[in-house]
């Protein structure tokens, strides 16, 4: 990292754990100030990538990402507010999808030149023998996107308690994930077709990948406890230490039933709850109702739909409008 990246994160570092004491700052205030304003923006911005994510993850599940307002953060660092009061797997799960998303998006702001500072990562590793590619081009800067929100959201907590280390450990898992998405891709060059030359970069693999694969996590999340600083998990009456390298999301509280409303949690209920035929199988549809025991109510709707879609030379596409149908469930008591 250059030294003005250095000093915009330390400098934004500051004022957020400020949060607007300005002059505490004894850099440069401007610099600060600027930084501050960078960082809020993409961190907000982030935010609400992994809110989105997280509604698509579970647009049809009991839990459908539903979160009381409350809870969420005004000016920074969204909805990862570290007073959410239930520490459950649910809480887990949006602490981790909000640390993802927010190194998403700083590390492709990055990439896009919009951080000063701030540059593509250089892999120095030199390739195998026997590899008909080498490493160029510009590799996704994971590492900064991971160590500004290290600075950001991981100060947000203090103290070492059982609610701290809970954030602590399900923040990891989400910078885990965003890391572990990284893929390889490659350019040919030389003559037209040849590939004589191939030169390779990481990049990050899209938010909605990271989204399904924390979703998989969420479901073999680990309920543990806090003892000697340590989260630990019971395993046949053995308590094993979950260590924070581990990809697994942690919980101390029992999840409440997401059937029923609980305006404290923010959870709407079930009743009234509706499904689309066009999004998620019928049986998937009636089965969020059953599992709640509600009954429900199917329908049939219609939508327009962009169809005999055709190239007109040259050069665009021209489409007719249809009208497609699809049911609609509602759960009913
Ligand atoms: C909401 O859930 C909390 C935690 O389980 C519980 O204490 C409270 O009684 C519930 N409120 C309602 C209205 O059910
Ligand atoms: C979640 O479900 C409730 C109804 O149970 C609905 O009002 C709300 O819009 C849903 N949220 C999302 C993000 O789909």
């Amino acid at each position: 990292m250059t030294s003005l990246a250095a000093i915009l994160v330390l400098a934004s570092f500051a004022l957020i754990n400020n949060l607007g004491i300005m002059a505490q700052i004894k850099n440069d205030q401007i610099v600060a100030q600027e930084a501050y304003q960078l960082f809020s923006n993409i961190i907000r911005e982030g935010g609400h990538l992994g809110l989105e994510e997280c509604r698509k993850q579970f647009k049809n599940e009991i839990w459908n990402c539903s979160l009381n307002h409350k809870h969420i953060h005004k000016q920074l660092p969204i909805f990862v507010k570290t007073t959410l009061p239930y520490a459950n797997r649910e809480t887990a799960f949006v602490h981790a999808i909000s640390t993802a998303a927010i190194t998403h998006k700083i590390t492709t702001k990055c990439k896009q030149g919009k951080i000063p500072g701030c540059n593509c990562a250089v892999i120095k590793k030199s390739h195998k023998p026997g590899d008909d590619w080498q490493w160029g081009g510009c590799s996704d800067n994971i590492r900064f996107g991971e160590k500004v929100t290290k600075r950001f959201i991981d100060s947000l907590e203090k103290g070492n308690d059982a609610r701290g280390a809970f954030n602590l450990h399900n923040n990891e898992v989400g910078r885990k994930v965003v890391r572990s998405s990284t893929k390889r891709e490659c350019k040919c060059h030389g003559m037209t077709g040849s590939c004589s030359l191939k030169t390779c970069w990481k990049e990050l693999g899209p938010m909605k990948t990271v989204g399904s694969r924390l979703k998989q996590i969420y479901h073999s999340a680990a309920r543990v406890l806090f003892e000697n600083d340590q989260l630990k998990e019971r395993i046949n009456r053995q308590l094993r230490v979950v260590s924070s390298k581990e990809k697994k999301l942690v919980y101390l509280d029992v999840s409440p039933n997401y059937c029923l409303r609980n305006d404290t949690f923010g959870s709407p209920g079930m009743r009234g709850r509706t499904c689309r035929g066009d999004e998620a199988p019928l049986s998937k549809c009636r089965s969020l109702c059953e599992r709640c025991g509600l009954q429900h109510h199917t329908v049939e709707k219609y939508k327009q739909i962009k169809c005999k879609c055709k190239f007109v030379w040259c050069c665009s596409v021209k489409c007719e409008t249809c009208t497609s149908r699809y049911s609609l469930t509602t759960c009913t008591r």
